[in-house]
């Protein structure tokens, strides 16, 4: 296991009614700017819950922050801020809002062009407003990290960054706010979490018993609750796990100390930047043909992953390895989320494309061992075009 820091500040306030609680995390006198998306917030009520705890605070609101956040929307959010002297942010809503907080967070104080946020990732911020989330999407992690993805459509461009800033100070975790969500946000919700601890577990081995074994039981409690998540009932306990399996997925912890590899990400982020795909749609495309094309440099986890994770103890290696990989595909399939490039209506042209904005964004050097290159990732998504 290699050196870590591991710092997690973000309170989480979990379980059904605690919106109300946010009322003691938040300053009396705070002049709070309330960000949400389209009109889930208000339409499921939670708008007017979070209103109400908020009480006599002076709240200002800040609807209309896109699925995939975009920078213009955001830089609108961040004159209201600046211009209302707002001292506290709360965002309500999934990982696109919380996502477009904390670079709203990350600008206001910001001196310089806010966009270099993104191109540079993160590293020159050097402050942020407070901000607490309520969570209604289970499926980034964002809730618990420091991790923000904005969009620029101008630019094609889809940048993350990071910040020790940006942490939430809270998190309400109500999984009842779950219950209003469509079908397909769910599924994409399991697989943006699966895909999140595989990028942190489907690497090498380094002796990191802890790490493996709370990743192998994420993604074995992510297997198990897909089909009842999905069919769209409001159990209570089956969605209180989910929620808390999606933080746990990227908060951390199972990434302390462990390579990573996150070219998954990096070119799914291209295939939304481009094409409009949903984010988790984007990872079920690249994952399994990432994991057979680096098949011989994961080998040893995969092996893992397949016996720990899958249960599969019969068969050569290569055997065990491909029944994984196929298991993890129909996993995906079986959440009606489709895992190739022509199930999108895209072929060779849509490779190109993400090819050359790979390299316009430095995503030249991708993965644990910086050997994804350009070709690499062309040859992945070759084999992520047909069926
Ligand atoms: O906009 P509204 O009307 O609110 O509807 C949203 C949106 O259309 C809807 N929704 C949210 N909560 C709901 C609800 N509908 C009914 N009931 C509810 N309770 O769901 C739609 C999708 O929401 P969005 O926030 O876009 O989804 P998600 O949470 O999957 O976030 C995706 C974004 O997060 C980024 C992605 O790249 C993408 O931009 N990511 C952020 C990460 C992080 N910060 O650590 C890591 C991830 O890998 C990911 O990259
Ligand atoms: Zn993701």
């Amino acid at each position: 296991m290699n050196n870590f820091d591991f710092y997690n500040p973000t309170r989480i306030l979990f379980g059904e009614n605690r919106v109300a609680s946010i009322d003691e995390y938040i300053p009396g006198d705070a002049r709070v700017l309330v960000l949400y998306g389209g009109e889930s917030a208000r339409r499921t009520g939670t708008l007017d819950e979070v209103k109400q705890a908020l009480g006599k605070r002076t709240v200002f609101e800040f609807g209309g922050i896109e699925p995939n956040p975009q920078f213009d929307t955001l830089m609108k959010a961040v004159e209201l801020a600046r211009s209302e002297q707002v001292d506290f942010l709360l965002a309500v809503g999934g990982g696109s809002v919380i996502d477009g907080t904390k670079f709203v967070a990350a600008a206001i104080p910001f001196e310089g062009d806010p966009w270099t946020i993104l191109t540079e990732h993160g590293v020159n911020v050097r402050a942020a407003m407070p901000f607490g989330t309520v969570l209604t999407l289970p499926a980034t992690g964002s809730e618990m990290n420091i991790n923000s993805v904005v969009t620029n459509p101008k630019l094609h461009a889809k940048l993350a960054f990071k910040s020790p800033y940006v942490f939430p100070q809270f998190s309400v975790l109500d999984p009842t706010k779950t219950y209003t969500l469509p079908q397909r946000q769910l599924a994409n919700g399991v697989v943006d979490a699966f895909v999140h601890i595989a990028e942190q577990y489907l690497t090498y081995p380094t002796g990191a018993m802890v790490q493996d074994r709370f990743a192998e039981g994420l993604l074995r409690t992510l297997i198990d609750l897909a089909p009842k998540i999905v069919e769209g009932k409001n159990d209570y306990d089956a969605r209180a796990n989910f929620m808390w399996t999606t933080t746990w997925a990227l908060n951390g912890l199972i990434g302390a100390g462990v390579p990573q590899d996150w070219a998954t990400h990096m070119i799914g982020h291209e295939l939304t930047a481009l094409y409009d795909i949903d984010h988790a749609r984007t990872l079920a495309i690249v994952l399994p043909s990432l994991l057979r094309e680096r098949r011989d440099v994961k080998g040893e986890k995969l092996l893992q992953f397949a016996e720990r994770v899958w249960d599969i103890t019969e068969g050569d290696d290569d055997a065990r390895i491909e029944e994984a990989i196929v298991k993890t595909e129909a996993f995906f399939e079986s959440l009606d989320i489709s895992t190739h490039l022509s199930d999108y209506e895209l072929g060779e042209e849509a490779i190109e494309a993400v090819v050359k904005q790979l390299e316009a964004h430095g995503m030249i050097a991708l993965g644990e061992q910086q050997e994804i290159t350009p070709d690499v990732s062309r040859r992945i998504l070759q084999r992520s075009l047909k069926a």
